[in-house]
């Protein structure tokens, strides 16, 4: 790779140790990736994950005297002090998150703690060149904004964080972001929840190719949030196009970059019906009900909160959100119903967490394929159906 004279410095040392491993780690993917020179970035995010190899690497960034020229957004781990309030949190656990918070804190990071930054706090302008983590977050910034990144991992967007600097290679190529399979959606009207199984489903047709949809309109931004982290939990799909949505898909021309479409699938009612039952665990009786991943826009939380007014929950259930939703929800009055009803907010958590240890070996109700997904390793068992059909069973405590 050509370094300009600043990055050949950063990789010698003369900007200290951490600095050094950051530069070294993105030469090295950028030689791995054929990319011939870096490019600044303008916004990064990283989707640590409170796990202690995650620590190790920022630890070490820390020793080596780093600081973030691009300060990321990160992703959530748990709200401490909340959790030691309704369980018994492991020290050990307890010392990983405190530790993550000061290694973070130290690099200069934006402690968000949620894992939808492109809604709130890290939004990017189309053509942005950036460098995000997080499943939801990388065809959110690349398909429904326009901006540019490459599916990246937690340790190479805070390496960009430090350096400021990605290697030029995948997704910041115009030529790499042309549609290359037409998704015809004959599912009807789709509701936001149709979104989710439409995103687990479409890989399981088109493999990892960049899918171009064709019969969507006007999507939420919650249906498109949910969109991508379902793409990214059935496969791994960093973009998509929406034909008349998405700005580089106004046309299918445009999508396909002029190109003619080599393949073509469709996705049908039947296929995302197949998908929610494959998916969910069967019906009966619930323990506990778990919205959040990703998390829940405020939109989101008063559809709960409006269900549940008045009434008394026969489960317990959490939403998880940022904070900045959470406190949104308590002076619109949505954590009082809550609360009232028997659920929750937790703030700044992530469904894959020591802190939900209490709910292992019971059977939950989410809306989110992902959250079942995830919690499979952790004996967490889940039916997954719409957000009202949820609650109402949550009230229940059946489905
Ligand atoms: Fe967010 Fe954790 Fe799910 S980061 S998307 S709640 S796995």
């Amino acid at each position: 790779m050509r370094l300009t004279k600043e990055e050949q410095a950063m990789l010698n040392g003369d900007f200290g140790e951490g600095a050094k491993l950051a530069m070294k780690i993105l030469a090295a993917i950028g030689e791995a990736c054929y990319a011939d020179k870096m490019v600044p970035v303008s916004r990064t995010h990283v989707a640590l994950s409170n796990q202690e190899a995650d620590l190790w690497f920022a630890e070490k960034l820390v020793a080596g005297g780093a600081k973030c020229r691009i300060s990321p957004t990160v992703n959530p781990g748990f709200d401490l002090e909340y959790f030691q309030g309704i369980t018994t949190v492991d020290a050990g656990d307890e010392a990983v998150i405190k530790r993550t918070r000061a290694a973070y804190r130290e690099l200069g990071a934006t402690l968000t703690y949620n894992c939808t930054p492109y809604l709130e706090k890290n939004i990017p302008r189309f053509g942005e060149i950036t460098a995000y983590s997080e499943s939801s977050a990388t065809p959110y910034i690349n398909s429904v904004y326009g901006a540019r990144t490459n599916r990246e991992a937690a340790q190479s967007a805070l390496c960009s964080a430090v350096t400021g600097v990605t290697p030029l290679y995948g997704y910041l190529l115009t030529e790499n972001r042309r549609g290359q399979i037409l998704v015809n959606v004959d599912a009807g009207e789709l509701s936001d929840f149709d979104y989710q199984m439409l995103g687990y489903c479409t890989p399981k047709k088109t493999g990892f190719k960049i899918p171009v949809f064709r019969g969507i309109t006007n999507p939420s931004p919650e249906a498109l949030k949910d969109l991508g982290a379902e793409l990214n939990t059935g496969g791994n799909v960093a973009m998509y196009h929406i034909i008349g949505v998405t700005p580089e898909a106004p046309t299918l021309e445009a999508a396909f970059q002029g190109e003619t479409p080599r393949e073509e699938v469709t996705v049908t009612r039947a296929d995302l019906d197949r998908m929610q039952k494959e998916l969910s665990t069967e019906g009966g009786k619930i323990d506990f009900a778990l919205f959040g991943c990703p998390h829940l826009t405020i939109k989101q939380v008063g559809i709960i909160a409006d269900r549940v007014k008045g009434k008394k929950l026969a489960v317990p259930l959490w939403i998880m959100a940022s904070a900045f939703t959470k406190d949104l929800a308590r002076k619109m009055g949505y954590l009082d119903i809550l609360l009232a009803a028997g659920g929750d907010i937790a703030g700044d958590t992530c469904m894959d967490q020591p802190c939900w240890k209490f709910l292992y070996g019971k059977k939950g109700i989410t809306d989110s394929p992902k959250c079942a997904y995830y919690t499979q390793r952790r004996n967490m068992a889940f039916v997954i159906r719409d957000i009202e059909t949820c609650v109402d069973a949550s009230l229940a405590g059946r489905v």
